[in-house]
């Protein structure tokens, strides 16, 4: 079976993604410099599928390191390419850093790629490049637009950077896959989503809030031209999302892409807004949760879910588990990290 090198696999997303990458066989090798992940995660990862994956632990931007890693795992198909900061506020504050790190270390990246005779790629790119679309659902043909930060700069500035690569070196392919609003944790609760400090995502705050961690959440506004007033998202359940990588991979090797370069939106095709999901959560898990409006967070945009029939269509891949069963997944997680029965 095929050998994946996953950088960043000890993040949120990459851990589920390894996780369905090798319950359906896939060798994996792990490459992350744990700035906002643990090495407790691979435990996990061990817990839930009885395979401790590879790891190597070293920064990307690292080639010399980097390198060493690929001469010790020879042999790697494919990578997925998670490892990146991804904090909006954070990279205006420290804008060369962003561009270091996720340009950087992409260009790093496919640099050994080519050195090594990797050809193929998965990168992890964001709805965030389409801005406020004047269209929703979005498809994939939607135009992007100015991004409205250093971190979604550079996730444009990335997806460009891979197309020309496949442009100067043939045998280069890839699939650009936009994410939406991704969420919840492993129905074994033995990974999820680990942010260090105060949560900026919706999500987590929840969940501490639940917890007590947090006295309420913030409602970021409730004057958006939405129905209730607050503003839409596609949360998509992190575990489908993790699934979509492997349909995504398999296509990849088989061969069976359409273009060298293909861009698949992942989302549910569904919209839910800030206090339709604060009611669901209450809902769901029978814990109630302080909130209260406050004004909107500066940068956030009104409304946004994806059109998903290209990627249901090609990938024959659609995030089906319900949202209620999701925020369950969030919750128990959280109670697990917190010790709480
Ligand atoms: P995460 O921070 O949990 O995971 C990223 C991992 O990469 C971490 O384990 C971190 O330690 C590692 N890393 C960062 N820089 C590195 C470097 N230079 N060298 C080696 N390892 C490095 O983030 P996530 O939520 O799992 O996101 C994964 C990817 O998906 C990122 O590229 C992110 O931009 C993208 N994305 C995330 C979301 C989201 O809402 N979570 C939405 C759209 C796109
Ligand atoms: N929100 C609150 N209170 C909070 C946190 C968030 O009301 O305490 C609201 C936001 O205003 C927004 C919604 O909840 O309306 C979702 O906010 P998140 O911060 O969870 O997610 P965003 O849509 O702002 O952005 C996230 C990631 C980006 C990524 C984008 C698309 O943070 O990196 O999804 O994938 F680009």
């Amino acid at each position: 079976m095929a050998k994946i090198l996953v950088t960043g696999g000890l993040g949120y997303i990459g851990s589920h993604t390894v996780v369905e990458l090798q319950q359906n066989g896939y060798e994996v090798v792990i490459v992350d410099n744990l700035s906002n992940s643990e090495i407790k995660v691979l435990d996990g990862i061990e817990a839930i599928t009885g395979i401790r994956p590879h790891f190597e632990q070293l920064d990307i931007c690292d080639d010399k390191a980097f390198q060493v890693c690929l001469t010790k795992h020879n042999g790697i198909d494919a990578v997925i390419h998670f490892a990146a900061s991804k904090a909006v506020g954070e990279s205006v504050e420290k804008s060369l850093d962003y561009y270091r790190n996720n340009v950087y270390g992409l260009i790093q990246l496919l640099t050994l790629m080519r050195k090594n005779d990797i050809k193929h790629i998965i990168f992890s790119s964001s709805c965030t490049v389409y801005g406020q679309a004047e269209q929703l659902p979005i498809d994939e043909t939607a135009p992007r637009q100015t991004a409205t930060s250093p971190y979604g700069n550079t996730k444009q500035m990335c997806e460009d950077i891979i197309r020309d690569a496949i442009i100067s070196y043939h045998d280069f392919n890839a699939i650009l896959l936009r994410y939406f609003n991704p969420i919840g944790a492993h129905p074994s609760a033995m990974i999820g989503e680990l942010p260090k400090g105060v949560p900026n995502n919706l999500v987590p705050y929840i969940t501490q809030t639940a917890a007590g961690l947090r006295k309420e959440l913030s409602v970021f506004g409730d004057d958006y031209n939405t129905p209730d007033g607050s503003a839409i998202r596609d949360y998509i359940y992190v575990v489908d999302l993790a699934k979509a990588h492997v349909k995504a991979m398999q296509r990849l090797l088989s061969g069976s892409n359409k273009s060298d370069c293909e861009i698949f939106n992942l989302g549910t095709g569904s919209g839910v807004s800030v206090l339709e999901l604060v009611n669901t959560f209450m809902e769901a898990t029978g814990v109630n949760l302080p909130y209260k409006i406050v004004g909107r967070r500066a940068g956030d945009i009104e409304q946004v879910w994806a059109d998903s029939s290209y990627a249901e269509k090609e990938l024959g891949w659609t995030a089906k588990t319900p949202l209620a069963e999701v925020l369950n997944s969030a919750w128990n997680w959280e109670k697990k990290v917190r010790n709480i029965q």
